[in-house]
């Protein structure tokens, strides 16, 4: 589905990321796990083409990708979840689940906002409400509805657990198990290795921009030189 290769991100004289290779199968849920600054963020953004600058190459669905447009790889079935859930607090639930229609015809968009509000209950009862109002929890649903209002292929998440309660933390865990079980191949940037460890098959730990360690998820939770080393478990 994603192939990532020899991927160096940088911002001017700073390297974010250095030949980073990794690769998401169809239907995998595939984690990133590393530190504050290991360059997560960065090479997910520079998956999708935003952010700062790319050396290497891209591919999707066996497509060279690197240099397309991040508009075109949305076309193409890529969506982003960035860090700090953005949506648009003026607009209300429903505008903002709109904005994030593409891939596919003008019928197709209430079945789109009715699976997001079968998947969301909570975004169903507050769909006129102003998406500010909302918790941080049910912000982060929304963001992710939106970005799957696109029906993407791949689903890049960013840290979608950040300063969520730990109640919260589960619900989109179990959020993410249940997009695995349908299908969806899912890379999710995660400094919460516990939570990502769960839900993923498989994982890589990035330091300094590097990988550092790759395989299963349920391998490297289970190393304790790993879990000791990178992951502070
Ligand atoms: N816009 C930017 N301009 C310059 N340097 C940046 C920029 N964004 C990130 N960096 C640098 O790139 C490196 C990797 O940062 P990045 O945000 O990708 O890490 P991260 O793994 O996502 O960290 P966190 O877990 O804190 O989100 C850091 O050294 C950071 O300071
Ligand atoms: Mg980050």
């Amino acid at each position: 589905m994603l192939a990532v290769q020899a991927a160096t991100v940088s911002y001017g004289k700073t390297v974010a990321t250095r030949g980073v290779e990794l690769h998401v199968n169809e239907g995998e849920v595939v984690a990133l796990v590393g530190a504050n600054g290991a360059g997560k963020s960065s090479l997910l953004k520079a998956v999708l083409g935003v952010g700062g600058s790319l050396q290497g190459r891209i591919t999707f669905g066996g497509q060279d990708v690197t240099e397309l447009s991040a508009e075109r790889k949305v076309a193409l079935g890529m969506a982003l979840v960035p860090e700090g859930r953005h949506v648009f607090p003026t607009l209300t639930v429903l505008e903002n689940l709109e904005l994030g229609f593409s891939r596919g015809t003008r019928h197709e968009k209430p079945r789109r906002i009715e699976q997001m509000y079968t998947l969301f209950p909570k975004l169903r009862e507050r769909r006129q409400q102003a998406a500010g109002t909302l918790s941080g929890g049910e912000q982060q649903m929304l963001a992710i509805g939106r970005a799957l209002m696109s029906a993407p292929r791949l689903l890049m998440l960013d840290e979608p657990t950040l300063g969520l309660a730990p109640m919260i933390v589960a619900d989109v865990s179990e959020l993410l198990s249940s997009l695995r079980a349908q299908g969806l191949s899912i890379l999710l940037a995660e400094q919460n290795a516990r939570m990502s460890l769960g839900v993923s098959n498989r994982a890589y730990v990035l330091a300094q921009g590097e990988v550092v360690q790759q395989g299963e998820s349920a391998v490297l939770a289970a190393s304790d030189h790993i879990r000791r080393a990178y992951l502070g478990l």
